[in-house]
């Protein structure tokens, strides 16, 4: 089954329109990334996904589960408190600058949600707090603050916390770009390690190499259009004149 469908997806700010009848889909255990050009609308893209934004109309479906449509008026529908409550326990979310609690200890950043949002049992959600950490390479931070850590360590506390909640689907925006190049490396690692655990994971970047590396799917999109997408064998050798072009600015990484 498809985890996630969006269907003829469209989002104007004002006069802008930044997503222009997108459909795309997401299957289990699947690694899309989607790469762009600055303001080519993917952050939009995401927060719509993701609800985090209203869209102007089409279709979101998850786990074959209307979240949101079209309805015969026009105008956008969204499902009831009580089923969007379990839709949204589908996925998880990891943004540029991490969000975390600035006033809890790492392990209350992780285990907070498991245990208040979804009452799950605290010894369980303790022991598998402790294993994503040591999965994270931060084993000895489980009582440090987030003004104790790198911005890379924060970034894969963040993803530990995502990970807690058990997604099926991960979506991150440019996880590594208010990073120092130091540290970026680090994280994209961690991302890479997930690939074996099975979630699938939609992925906005700028890294090039990495969305080569690690995608099944590669999605290009420019001003507000899915302008191509495959294999990265595909994309990244594309003949299309919009894709060559935006690569070419990477050309030295590839
Ligand atoms: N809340 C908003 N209000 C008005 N305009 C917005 C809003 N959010 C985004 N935009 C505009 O929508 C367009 C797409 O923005 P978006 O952040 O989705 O691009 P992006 O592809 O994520 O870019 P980047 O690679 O720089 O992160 C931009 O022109 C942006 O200025
Ligand atoms: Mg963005």
């Amino acid at each position: 089954m498809k985890l996630l469908e969006l269907n003829h997806v469209e989002k104007s700010f004002g006069e802008l329109s930044v997503i222009k009848d997108i459909s795309m889909s997401v299957e289990e255990g699947e690694i899309v990334s989607i790469i762009g050009p600055s303001g080519s609308g993917k952050s939009t893209l995401l927060r719509c996904a993701t609800m985090l934004e209203t869209m102007d109309s089409g279709e979101i479906i998850y786990l074959g589960q209307k979240a949101a449509w079209t309805g015969e008026n026009g105008q956008v529908a969204y499902a009831g408190k009580k089923e969007l409550k379990e839709i949204q326990s589908q996925y998880g979310l990891v943004f540029q600058n991490f969000n975390l609690f600035p006033h809890f200890s790492v392990m209350k950043n992780i285990t907070d949600a498991p245990i208040h949002v979804q009452k799950r049992d605290k010894e369980t959600v303790y022991k598998e707090a402790r294993e994503l950490l040591k999965k994270m390479g931060l084993e000895d931070k489980e009582n440090a603050y987030p003004c104790q850590l790198s911005g890379g360590q924060c970034q894969r506390v963040a993803i530990a916390r995502a990970l807690a909640l058990k997604p099926k689907i991960l979506f991150f925006d440019e996880p590594t770009s208010a990073l120092d190049p130091e540290l970026t490396g680090e994280v994209l690692k961690v991302i890479k390690s997930l690939a074996d655990l099975d979630i699938a994971m939609v992925i906005v970047t700028h890294e090039m190499a990495f969305a080569r590396d690690i995608s099944h799917r590669v999605i290009f999109m420019a001003g507000g259009v899915i302008v191509e997408e495959g294999s990265p064998e595909k994309v990244f050798a594309s003949d299309n004149e919009r894709t060559q072009s935006f690569l070419g600015r990477y050309g030295a990484i590839l």
